[in-house]
Order: structure tokens, then sequence, then C-alpha cells
């Protein structure tokens, strides 16, 4: 879907949407030829501009059917036009409609840019395997004018578009199976950041064997697809800020359990064990794509987690980068080990102040926040507030857990430094503070748990069924409130 903004409406738009708030919806001036009998029919039809209420209606305008479209966005508090904007392109995405319109005479730049923000990412679909989609079922709009929005809008469009390419590169990654994406076609995949200055290094298995990377690894030996630690770094500060931010995911391209292998009901689900990997090189993309004035590294581990005949046991005892061992208790706890090493290396390497990491780590997290919020874990408070400000804002929401001494005490193991699981009880937090034993003093670090964010089951307001996005505007949001001066 071309996206763009215009004084005039376009000849060709067959889709005529506006957005209103509750007070003005009333006296909405409609610049429509039946306007009155627009406004009766919505209101016939209880339509009072309420947040998510919608109607359409199909009428003739300038000689031709087109649909009128009605979104309400109640005060039109923050949110509320992306929310619209990407209801407007659900209802008609597959209708037959070529060209929508969205009349912006109404609205601010900024509801304006945001309403196109909200379209865009709605629109984001992967039909690519799909080679017998029904007519009546394929995406119809090719196109999208904004109509009449104040001037700076376009300014502001030019951001939210780096920000939902990187949200689209994401969804792609998440939803693509495993035989297809794997750690090598992974980087393959995310190689083209370079052409937006990102700089970007891959080390490769024998690489991480000799830097000591045994818990990585260890993971990755019962795969015939080898291992790889992605990295990206844009410095959009010059070099002003010298030690960067970094973003490391979780990169299982497929979670089968290993030796302890899962269930076989909804192992599929296990494709998108990389969704963690996907949202920092979604994050990349899109802090690059707008020129972000900011210093991040994004660190991708990338394992496939199967079992074989070299597969690793339970009860194996591996060491990490940073020397400490690990007893593997279960293979399925695979997570933690590949970001261990992903952890230790990003602070040896770049020193940098703060560190996030992204995982779907654990089912628990599900049982506890279901879909709607994902798990923050954090040593500094500053740092959760950060973090919890930016979900708030950017609509990806979390929710913070506890650590403390006596949770971390359930991982001790009696023969190695720690073993990889606590008992039944807090599985999400014992996962926590594995990761927080490869924080190095001084260091600010969160651990966001987004295994129930990164899928749904059912569309959103701005994503359909399947692949959210999560994670990417959270980041690009946090970037900019407290890097960006
Ligand atoms: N990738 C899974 C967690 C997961 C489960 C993500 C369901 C999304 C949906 C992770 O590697 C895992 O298997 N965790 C185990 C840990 C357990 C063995 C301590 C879990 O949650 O069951
Ligand atoms: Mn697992
Ligand atoms: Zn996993």
């Amino acid at each position: 879907m071309k996206i763009d903004f215009a004084a005039e409406r376009p000849e060709a738009a067959d889709v005529l949407a506006f957005i209103v708030t509750k007070n003005s919806f009333e006296n909405f001036e409609f610049p429509l030829e039946k306007a009155q009998m627009v406004r009766d029919t919505a209101t016939l039809a209880r339509f009072k501009g309420e947040a998510g209420q919608s109607f359409l209606l199909i009428n003739e305008e300038g000689g031709k059917l087109v649909r009128i479209v009605l979104l309400g966005v109640a005060e039109g508090d923050a949110g509320d036009y992306q929310k619209a904007g990407g209801e407007i392109v659900a209802k008609v995405q597959t209708s037959g409609a070529k060209h929508i319109a969205i009349h912006a005479g109404n609205l601010s730049a900024k509801a304006a840019a945001e309403a196109a923000y909200g379209a865009a990412l709605r629109n984001w679909r992967m039909d690519k395997y799909r080679t017998k989609l029904a007519e009546t079922s394929k995406p119809t709009v090719e196109a999208l004018t904004v109509v009449g929005a104040p001037a700076e809008a376009t300014g502001l469009w030019n951001s939210y578009q780096a920000i939902a390419d990187g949200v689209a590169l994401t969804k792609e990654l998440v939803s693509e199976p495993a035989n297809i994406i794997y750690p090598e076609s992974f980087v393959e995949r995310c190689q083209h950041l370079a052409d937006l200055g990102v700089e970007i290094t891959v080390l490769d298995d024998k690489e991480m064997a000799k830097l000591g990377m045994g818990a990585l690894l260890g993971v990755a030996q019962g795969s015939r697809k080898p291992a790889r630690m992605l990295v990206m770094r844009w410095d959009g500060t010059d070099g002003a800020q010298e030690r960067p931010v970094a973003l490391v995911g979780k990169g299982v391209t497929f979670d089968t359990g290993g030796i302890s292998i899962k269930p076989a009901a909804n192992m599929e689900d296990m494709k998108w064990d990389m969704g963690g990997a996907g949202a920092v090189a979604g994050a990349m993309k899109a802090l690059a794509g707008r020129k972000a004035k900011a210093h991040v590294v994004g660190v991708c581990g990338l394992v496939e987690n199967m079992p074989d005949g070299n597969a690793q046991r339970p009860g194996d005892i591996v060491t990490s980068m940073s020397g400490q061992t690990i007893e593997v208790l279960n293979t399925d706890a695979e997570g933690r080990l590949v970001l261990c090493d992903a952890l230790h290396w990003v602070q040896e390497k770049y020193n940098p102040e703060t560190v996030i990491d992204l995982a779907t780590l654990t089912g628990a997290i599900i049982i506890s926040l279901g879909s709607e919020h994902a798990g923050l874990f954090s040593n500094s408070d500053d740092l959760a507030d950060k973090l919890l400000a930016a979900g708030k804002s950017s609509g990806d929401l979390l929710w913070r857990f506890p650590l403390s001494k006596a949770y971390d005490k359930l991982i001790d193991s009696p023969i190695a430094d720690m073993k990889n699981i606590g008992a039944r009880g807090a599985g999400s937090i014992t996962a926590a503070q594995f990761l927080q034993r490869f924080i190095k003093d001084g260091v600010k670090w969160a651990h966001l748990d987004i295994a129930g964010t990164v899928w749904a089951d059912k569309a959103g307001p701005v994503w359909d069924k399947g692949a959210t996005g999560y994670g990417v505007r959270l980041l690009d949001r946090f970037v900019a409130d407290n890097f960006e001066g």
C-alpha cells in the first residue's frame, strides 16, 4: 500500500474515511455531496464518535459508488488515531476497494500521521505461501492518501514510516516457518539494514567456540543448522555517546525442547521462538530508518534447538563465556543458555551502560499475563520506570515482576555454579534470575519476557492474527524518550 499526503482528494479514491471525536461529530462538515444523509444514517446506526466506533456506508459521490467510513476517537487520546487508521484498513483491505482517502482537515499533524501509521501497521500480512487465495480474500487496497493534513504531518510521517518498516521486518521474521528462517537465513534477511547505515557483523559457530560460548553452542549442537550471532550497530551520535544501549534478543529459530522434547500439540508455535531477536532486528531497522540520534547495538543469539545424536543431554554441564558453569537439567530451558553468552559478550565488547534483553523465555509468563502485557524484570527502578512509560505510550505494554536473593537461590546447583531451571513455582522469575547472574556490576539491565505478546490468535487494532511485531515500537519509544536528548 502506497501512502502519501495531498491537499486534494484524489479522483481515484473509492474509500472516503473520516475520523471524528465525540464532540465534533454532530456538527461535522462532511465534504460530501450528501453530507446530511451520511450524518443521519450514521446517527440512525447509533454512531456517536466513541473510541473504536465505526460506521460504513456505500453511497454515490462524484458520479460513482464509494465507501464512506466513519471512525470515532472519543476525546482523541494517544493511540486512538492509530487504532482508527488500523480499523479503516481492516474494514476495506479485501473489500474490492483500491484507494483510501483519509480526510484530515479536522486533524492535527500528529493525529493525521498517526492515522497513516496505524493503517500501515494494520495493512501488513503474509500471503506469499497462499497460491490459491480466493478472489474475495485477496487484499485489494493499493494506496492511501491523507488529504488536507497540516504541513508538518509529512515530516512526522517519515519517522512513523521507518518504525512501521521495522515492525514489518519483525512480523516477517516471526511469521516465516523454521525451514525458511534458521540462523544463517535470519542473518541474510537482516543484511539490508546495512543500506540504512547499520554496521553488521556476524559471528559464526567457530568464532563463538573460540570465545568460549559453551552455553549457546550447547543448545545448537543438536541441530544441523549452525549457530550465528548477529550484531547490528547504529550510531546516530557521531561517536558522542560512547557507551551504547545494548538490545539482546533470543533467536531460537525453532524450539523442539531438545532431548527434553516438547509434546506434539502446538509445537509449530515454536517457529516464533525467535521473536526477541526479531524485535531487536526490527527496532534496529526503525532506529536507523529514522536516523535516531542515539548509539544502539542489537545482538541476536541465533540457534535451533533440536534433538539428535549429538544433542546435549539433561545433566550435561556446560561452561559459559563468563566462566560460570551450568548444569543443564532441562534442555527445553534453552533460551537462557543462548542469552547468557550473548549478554556476557555484548558487555565485554561494547561496555554498554544499559542492556535490555527480549525473549520468548517462559510459558509461565503466559499463565501470569496472557497476551496483554509482557513481563518486565530489572535491577534498576529507574530503567524499569522508563520502560513502563515507553510501553504505555507505544502500546507495547509491560508489567513488572520482582527479583531477589531468595529467588536467585532457587537455581543453585549441587554440582555446578547454577542449574538452568528452578522448581515449579515462579518459573518466569527464576529464568530472569539466571540471566541476572551474567550482568556485570553497575550495568542497568532489564529483561522482557515476551512469550505471550509475540503472536496473537486474534486480530488486534494494528495487527492481524499472527505476528504482532511486539517490542519494536516499545524499544523505539524508549530510545527516543531517553537517549535522543
Ligand atoms: N520457548 C519456550 C517458552 C515458550 C512457551 C514460549 C510457550 C512461547 C510459548 C522456552 O524455551 C521453554 O521451553 N521454556 C520452558 C522452561 C521450563 C523447561 C523451565 C517452559 O516455559 O516450559
Ligand atoms: Mn524451550
Ligand atoms: Zn524456547
